[in-house]
């Protein structure tokens, strides 16, 4: 019985070799929450150094910090492989998995498994810090340490995604599954008992068009009435000011 909580509590399936049916696994909240954060991040990364840019960087990193906010929030109300419960796993369980890794019968997570667990939380955590120093960063709230700390946390994700990526691609050779491709279509391999009972489409949608919504309100010039504008001196420094016409 312990074990079969704990079984259910990892979402693992119990199985060396999953089973050939099919299950879905990542509800589309999920799916177009990770396909618009990680294009806002590149996005947000390729705009960050160009004073031209500028204004198009201020819209992708409010974007990014808005996907955020709704994870964050989904992580708690979420169907269940999109829990953070679902994926907070004990120093212990990261071991075995990774012992099971050179072992060469690796674990099978039907939701993610405990490294991959461990890079997503390092990724929201300083995601959290580049979007707090962003916004500080656009009020000139702070001096010269809150630049360096917005462009260092943002350095530091983008050193976690590289791991994250290989780490993507390493699971899907050693576990024969192509995991990228699950967080497209949101189904995995495993018992379909397993699997969660809706993708919640509707939602998934709204969020989708909640991203385009803000950014034509963006470009039409009215989200920068209910949002933080950047202040004189970060404006006119990185081109924020909206006065130059090219
Ligand atoms: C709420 C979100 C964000 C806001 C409000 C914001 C705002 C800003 C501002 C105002 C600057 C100019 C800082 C200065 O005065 O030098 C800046 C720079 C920068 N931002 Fe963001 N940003 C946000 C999100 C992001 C994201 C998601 C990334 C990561 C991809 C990012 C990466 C950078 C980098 C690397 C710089 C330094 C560029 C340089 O070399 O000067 N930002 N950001
Ligand atoms: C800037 C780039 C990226 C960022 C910031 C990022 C971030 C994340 C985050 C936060 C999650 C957790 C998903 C959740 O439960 O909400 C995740 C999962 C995942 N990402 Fe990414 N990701 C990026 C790029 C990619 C790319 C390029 C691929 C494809 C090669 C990829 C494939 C996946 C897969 C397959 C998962 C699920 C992992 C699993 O099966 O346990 N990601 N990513």
């Amino acid at each position: 019985m312990q074990a079969s909580i704990e079984q259910q509590h990892a979402g693992v399936d119990g199985t060396e070799h999953p089973a050939v049916e099919r299950t879905r696994v990542w509800d589309l909240p999920t799916r177009i929450f990770h396909w618009s954060f990680a294009a806002t991040f590149a996005l947000a990364w390729l705009t960050s150094e160009s004073e031209k840019l500028a204004d198009l960087h201020l819209m992708l990193g409010y974007t990014f910090g808005g996907l955020l906010l709704f994870r964050l929030i989904w992580g708690i109300l979420g169907s269940r492989y999109a829990r953070f419960s679902s994926f907070l796993f004990q120093p212990s369980a990261l071991l075995r998995y990774l012992r099971s890794l050179l072992s060469g019968a690796p674990e099978h997570h039907l939701g993610h498994n405990p490294a991959g667990a461990l890079a997503i939380f390092l990724m929201l955590g300083l995601a959290l810090a580049v979007a707090i120093s962003g916004v500080a960063t656009s009020q000139d709230l702070g001096g010269e340490w809150l630049e360096e700390l917005h462009e260092g946390a943002a350095s530091a994700m983008l050193a976690v995604v590289a791991i994250h990526i290989a780490g993507v691609i390493v699971s899907s050779v050693l576990h024969r599954e192509n995991l990228a491709l699950a967080m497209v279509t949101g189904w995995k391999q495993g018992r379909a008992a397993d699997g969660i009972a809706r993708f919640h489409h509707v939602l998934g949608i709204l969020l989708l068009l909640a991203v385009f919504g803000f950014w034509g309100l963006w470009q039409s010039g009215v989200a920068v009435d209910w949002l933080p504008a950047p202040t004189a001196a970060v404006g006119e420094h990185h081109g924020y000011a909206g006065d130059d016409d090219d």
